[in-house]
């Protein structure tokens, strides 16, 4: 069983962005406690990042995984092909966020991946990612 982590534009500056929107955690950071807790969980886990639409929706379209945690960056609120490529997968898809988007801008509180995804984690920092892998594999399992 594998899961595949991906992050949108700007998402690689972590933990020097925005420090008080976006915590500390840088996302190599982020990505080793998922690594840990995967490993934990039985399950296997691969991460991406890129700043580029075309290179994720190409990762999206490329890579195999049973189940996806997505935090899509900007891309959340107008990437249209992005939410086309996730459209076209079976495997079931988290959309997570590091900040609460409900609580921000106008602009930042729509969020075109949010209908085709499972559901949305939202403003628990790096631990919207965690919670989000704990339930992706826990609902992964159950339906193996
Ligand atoms: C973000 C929220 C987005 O609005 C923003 O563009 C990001 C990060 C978050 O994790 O809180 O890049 O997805």
């Amino acid at each position: 069983m594998k899961i595949l982590v991906i992050n949108g534009p700007n998402l690689n500056q972590l933990g020097q962005r925005d420090n008080e929107i976006y915590g500390s955690v840088s996302l190599d950071e982020i990505n080793a406690k998922l690594a840990d807790r995967a490993k934990a969980l039985g399950i296997g886990i691969e991460a991406f990042q890129s700043n580029s639409e075309g290179d994720i929706v190409d990762a999206v379209q490329s890579k195999k995984a049973d189940g996806i945690i997505i935090n899509p960056g900007a891309l959340t609120h107008y990437g249209l092909s992005l939410r086309d490529a996730l459209a076209d997968l079976k495997a079931p898809i988290i959309e997570v966020h590091l900040s609460n988007i409900h609580a921000r801008e106008e602009w930042r509180q729509k969020s075109v991946i949010a209908p085709i995804a499972l559901g949305q984690i939202a403003g628990l920092g790096y631990r919207s990612y965690l919670v989000a892998l704990e339930t992706l594999a826990d609902i992964l399992k159950e339906g193996s």
